[in-house]
């Protein structure tokens, strides 16, 4: 049980010797979660040299407190990929966070996304007709992205050009937040083109005044950025803004499918839906979890823990904790879980929730309205170091008016 870190101070903590970054861990990692929130709030995960917090009460705190886990030089579980995250807004801490944060940010307030909600609900209509008419689709390339792509490219206002790759390169991106296993270092050798991509769009100054992006080149433009950290901002919003709201809406789906009675009350009540979203990003976490880099010597949980040990923040065990959770193995689309942490918590909590609500909102919304049940077999879920992701989703509906 007593277990040198990496900076050879021995701490007392249980130690798990499985390896969370298997392709069978990946897939099915709730018993995992169990097993380490059943050892204890930290657990020294030896394979991974990082103290694991699996429970909710911890991942909350150290998310509140981002003066001592930092993200610069510590999100990431390998080192190469910290690196090229060194200029990143994702990977900085305290004033030089707030600043760059800030320079994009208030363009995804809720005030400043109500404008949107017309041509988004638009939107979703449209993509949900047009599954509906092909009868039997995937929910991953034929609904959720295509809503997606149809909303999010635009509002960060990108050319054309470039955007069918989008997707591919933010999974590579997520891939690198691994351990440098396979994965990883495969995605890593192809990360840099999300990098080339963003560094045309400054060169060629193509992003579209008025879109999330022209904010960039506004602040590189008076010398707020340079045109290095202009690129890098240009990447903190492309690689999240896609595929994760895939995600949670292909997620949304799959468990609609598995729980039709829960697709029945919210058809019930389409009131239900921003409730039922939130249960859709607790049960079925996207981002599992990320590190943090501990600035100086401290405890958690009475366990100490020494500066410049790494830590990881399990969103996805602490969503499932039953600690905090009453049966968080049940799928409840009436628990609204507002303090779940599947859009973090705190200085690093998620820039684009508002966006990614709005729009999965909308077409589940859509759906309620036009669809009864979900059928889905054959679906393939992606092997990804971060996501819980689907690849494909086959499905057919059954269509209706309300019960
Ligand atoms: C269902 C969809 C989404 C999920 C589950 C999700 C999840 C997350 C999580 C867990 C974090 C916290 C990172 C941390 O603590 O280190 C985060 C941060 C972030 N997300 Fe999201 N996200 C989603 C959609 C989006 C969208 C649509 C955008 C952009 C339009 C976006 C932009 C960001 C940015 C820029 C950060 C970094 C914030 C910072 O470091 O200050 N996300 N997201």
């Amino acid at each position: 049980m007593s277990k040198p870190s990496k900076r050879g101070r021995c701490a007392i903590v249980p130690v798990y010797a499985e390896d969370l970054y298997t392709e069978e861990a990946i897939l099915d990692p709730y018993p995992h979660y169990r097993a380490l929130r059943d050892l204890g709030p930290v657990v020294w995960l030896e394979r991974h040299e990082v103290y694991a917090l699996p429970r909710y009460a911890q991942v909350r705190a150290v998310l509140g407190d981002d003066e001592t886990f930092r993200t610069g030089g510590g999100v990431s579980l390998n080192e190469r990929y910290n690196e090229l995250l060194r200029d990143s807004m994702f990977a900085s801490d305290g004033e030089r966070h707030t600043f760059l944060r800030g320079l994009v940010g208030h363009k995804l307030t809720p005030k400043a996304l109500r404008p949107m909600r017309g041509r988004v609900e638009e939107a979703a209509v449209a993509a949900v007709e047009r599954v509906i008419a092909q009868g039997s689709f995937d929910s991953v390339g034929d609904l959720a992205r295509d809503m997606v792509m149809a909303i999010v490219p635009d509002f960060i206002g990108i050319p054309e050009e470039g955007r069918e790759h989008l997707i591919d390169w933010a999974a590579a991106n997520f891939n690198c937040h691994g351990p440098l296993n396979e994965r990883a270092e495969a995605a890593l050798a192809v990360s840099g083109r999300m990098a080339e991509y963003a560094s045309r769009l400054v060169t060629e100054r193509s992003p579209r005044p008025g879109g999330l992006a022209h904010c960039v080149l506004d602040a590189m433009d008076d010398g707020r950025v340079d045109r290095e950290q202009a690129i890098s901002l240009m990447i903190d919003y492309l690689v999240p803004s896609l595929d994760t709201t895939v995600t949670g809406l292909s997620s949304a789906i799959w468990l609609f499918s598995r729980h039709p009675d829960q697709w029945d009350l919210v058809r019930n009540d389409p009131s239900l839906v921003a409730t039922a979203f939130n249960e859709v990003i607790r049960f079925e976490t996207p981002v599992r979890q990320f590190g943090r880099r501990v600035a100086r010597d401290t405890e958690i949980a009475g366990v100490p823990i020494p500066a410049g040990a790494q830590v990881l923040v399990m969103f996805a065990s602490a969503n499932r904790d039953e600690r905090q959770w009453e049966r968080p193995e049940v799928f409840d689309v009436t628990r609204n879980p507002v303090e779940h942490v599947g859009f973090g918590y705190g200085a690093h909590g998620c820039a684009g929730q508002g966006l990614a609500r709005l729009e999965a909102q909308a077409v589940l919304k859509a759906l309620a309205q036009r669809v009864t049940r979900f059928e889905v077999s054959g679906e393939r879920r992606t092997v990804n170091n971060l996501m819980r992701a689907f690849d494909t989703l086959p499905t057919r509906v059954i269509q209706g008016v309300r019960p």
